[in-house]
């Protein structure tokens, strides 16, 4: 009987595959989209490249990192060596220079944690934000979409996870909860510690790309092509992956003591990392260590009132898995 009930239970799961694709594919950028998204960067390569012809242009974020729904912000980087001049006033220079030009609500942002230009183009109808030798970010694009050509389940599952965040208003950095790069963290780490295993973990393996940025090591494999169909052991379906991973962080994470480790491919503790008392704003609610400035906590912008929000999502979401009829339609219910 209680096989029975099992079989039940999986066959039912499954059934939510087909329109969780759909909504999937739904989700993933034209062609077009991206060749938009090219001209925009040949144009603005060429107005940078006027002032300093030496700076290099790098596209990162959710347009290079694989994980970019449909009509996205794009997000650049200006690789300058300017060592007289700071990030501000290179800033400041920036936004001139782009406003002088066809670019439509130019805005220079000096105070933000990282300080940017905001602009949109008419042409393409795209808005983007520039920042100045970010070049981490750069990086962790990359591991990003290293990540994604491994199995194709991750892409889905996080497009999904994204799409719900979205949705249900907890992917707002600045109204204390998680952003989406924190976001595809904690999909990928799901899919390392499923097991078998769906995603190896390409920073304990042998190095074959190695940069230092800003003194900090980033080393991992990246030749992913060579390890063929990773996932394969590991049946898992898309519905299966959704619901376990609603379930994980509803009702299996360990809040009080657990941080989740991409770079180590497994759960670390707080202690050891000395993230168990509050250091100024920083107060370690959710842990997401980053995968390469590993002081860095990327749930340090959840504060006593958004864990509660995001813990309540999650067992919310977790429960319409587990018992709803229609959890496609119910999931992604806005706000
Ligand atoms: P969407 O724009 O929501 O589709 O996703 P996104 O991946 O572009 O996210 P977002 O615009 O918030 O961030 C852009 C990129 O900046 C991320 O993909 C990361 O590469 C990087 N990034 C964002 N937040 C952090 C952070 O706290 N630390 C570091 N090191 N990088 C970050
Ligand atoms: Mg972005």
């Amino acid at each position: 009987r209680m096989y029975k009930r099992q079989v039940i239970c999986r066959r039912d799961i499954n059934v939510f595959n087909v329109p969780f694709l759909a909504i999937y594919e739904s989700l993933i950028p034209p062609e077009e989209e991206k060749l938009k998204q090219n001209q925009l960067v040949a144009l603005l390569e060429k107005l940078v490249n006027k002032e300093w012809p030496a700076a290099k242009l790098y596209l990162y974020g959710s347009c290079a990192n694989s994980f970019g729904v449909s009509k996205s912000d794009i997000d650049v980087c200006v690789a300058i060596e300017e060592a007289d001049m700071d990030k501000a006033k290179i800033i400041m220079k920036l936004a001139d220079i782009l406003q002088s030009d066809n670019l439509q609500n130019v805005q220079a942002l000096t105070r933000a944690r990282v300080p940017i230009v905001k602009l949109m183009d008419p042409v393409t109808g795209i808005s983007c934000d520039i920042c100045i030798n970010n070049l981490l970010a750069v990086v962790n694009t990359k591991l990003l979409r290293d990540y994604a050509l491994i199995d194709p389940r991750l892409r889905q599952l996080a497009f999904i996870i994204k799409h719900w965040a979205k949705s249900r208003r907890v992917n707002e950095t600045y109204h204390g909860t998680l952003s989406s790069y924190a976001y595809v963290l904690m999909c990928i780490h799901y899919l390392q510690m499923r097991r078998p295993a769906i995603l190896p973990c390409l920073q304990d393996m042998d190095t074959t790309y190695c940069v230092t940025v800003d003194d900090v090591n980033c080393a991992f494999f990246d030749k992913v092509e060579k390890l063929g169909d990773f996932g394969r052991h590991n049946k898992e379906t898309i519905a299966q992956l959704v619901r376990g991973f609603f379930h994980y962080w509803a009702y299996c994470h360990d809040y009080a003591n657990a941080v989740i480790s991409v770079r180590t491919g497994s759960i670390i503790s707080k202690r050891e990392k000395d993230w168990t008392r509050r250091i100024g704003l920083d107060r370690h609610l959710i842990c997401i260590e980053d995968p390469f400035e590993t002081s860095h906590d990327l749930g340090r912008v959840v504060d006593k009132y958004s864990i509660k929000v995001l813990r309540e999502e999650f067992e919310r979401a977790a429960d319409i898995m587990q018992n709803d009829p229609n959890p496609c339609n119910k999931l992604f219910e806005p706000y």
